[in-house]
């Protein structure tokens, strides 16, 4: 029982790096002496230290010499590898901890059971899978680039009352609270990319960005199969880096990446394809409709996030209808409710209790 409630702290402690670390995992430690957590650490920022040697960092200078002593819990095997920092398991066998407990191990390659092995060879008992699931939910962006080779993909919009996104004639028309509007942009700090469809940048002239929320603003993507937006619209101002689907370029100018793309074939596996590549853990869609659907037909979205509003658009655009979506929590925000449906398909399960 102990076990779980110091991983359930690396848990909590690894979110704290939440739109911070990726492409890295999150990852919380906690040292703990005789029932006495006597440090703890998160892996703060990509290219930083991990989550183990911040732990370590933070244990007072009159219980260093407990470190022998203690059992370092961690939510992530120990890394095995240099990388941008030395192997985390090396860390903890010069440090001789007496125990090691593990909530997920590391599917990366570079790990997979190595940082375990070089504890175990050095007489460190190890324990591994304590609240794995709740791991595996918490990191599903990073293990899904490890497993499934692709993003997590989450979809997001906001219907009226009577089941519409926007008015028939397209037109730009705010459906959600300001209080959704600012979460909207909490998660856009939180996930790699964001993608719009062609009318909806043409229209709306979007600046997708995370003006409402401190944190870093996510990697624009639009589709533009013929290169008809104008570059005056905020998708190409200097804001963020952005990608321009097309059909006919390809190419840097300044921060704006052509995006090549055979438009004869589904564009979104090809799309998934070049963000895995460039090592981009999530994208959320923001829209609109017929971008959103083309998701749903291809079966590539995780979790669909759904503003239920208040606001009545009787006549207009149908909402996107979820196939194997499962409905798995209803959150009010504001006078709006927030419906997370998670893909039946999804190998991550969703975990009731911990934030978005
Ligand atoms: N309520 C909300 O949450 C919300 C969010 C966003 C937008 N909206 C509203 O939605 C309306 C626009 O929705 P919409 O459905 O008409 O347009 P949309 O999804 O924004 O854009 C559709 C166009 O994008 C291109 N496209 C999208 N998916 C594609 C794919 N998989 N492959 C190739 N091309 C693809 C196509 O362009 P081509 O036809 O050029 O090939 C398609 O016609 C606007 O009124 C906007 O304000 C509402």
């Amino acid at each position: 029982m102990h076990h779980e409630q110091y991983i359930q702290r690396c848990l909590e402690l690894s979110l704290l790096g939440k739109g911070r670390v990726s492409p890295n995992p999150m990852v919380g430690a906690v040292l703990v002496f005789e029932g006495r957590i006597i440090g703890e650490g998160w892996h703060k920022e990509y290219g930083g230290p991990h989550a183990e040697v911040n732990c370590l960092a933070s244990v007072k200078e009159e219980d260093k010499h407990l470190i022998p002593h203690s059992t370092m819990y961690v939510s992530l095997e120990p890394c095995a590898h240099y990388g941008k920092t030395p192997p985390c398991a090396n860390r903890l066998v010069q440090e001789q901890v007496k125990e090691v407990i593990i909530c997920n191990t590391d599917p990366n390659d570079k790990v997979d059971g190595k940082g375990i092995n070089i504890l175990k060879q050095a007489g460190i008992h190890v324990t591994t899978g304590i609240l794995e699931a709740e791991g595996r939910w918490i990191n599903r962006r990073f293990f899904s680039m490890q497993e499934r080779k692709r993003p997590y993909v989450i979809l997001k919009w906001a219907q009226s009352a009577d089941g519409c996104i926007a008015p028939l004639d397209r037109s730009r028309y705010q459906l959600s609270t300001p209080h959704s509007q600012q979460l909207v942009h909490k998660w856009r700090t939180e996930e790699d990319a964001i993608m719009v469809g062609y009318t909806t940048a043409l229209n709306d002239d979007p600046q997708l960005t995370a003006r409402l929320w401190k944190g870093k603003n996510p990697l624009r993507i639009v589709v533009d199969k013929n290169l008809q937006i104008p570059t005056t619209h905020k998708l190409y101002d200097d804001e963020a880096e952005t990608w321009v689907l097309n059909s006919s370029k390809s190419g840097r100018e300044d921060n704006v990446e052509y995006v090549q793309l055979d438009f004869n074939e589904n564009i979104i596996p090809q799309l998934l394809d070049k963000l895995y590549s460039a090592d981009k853990q999530s994208l959320i869609v923001e829209g609109g409709a017929k971008l959103l659907e083309s998701f749903i037909s291809a079966g590539l979205w995780d979790e669909a996030r759904v503003f239920a509003t208040e606001a009545k658009l009787s006549n207009g655009i149908p909402a996107p209808k979820l196939q194997d979506g499962v409905l798995a929590e209803q959150t009010p925000v504001g006078s709006d409710v927030l419906h997370l449906y998670i893909n039946k398909n999804n190998p991550y399960p969703f975990m009731p209790g911990y934030e978005l």
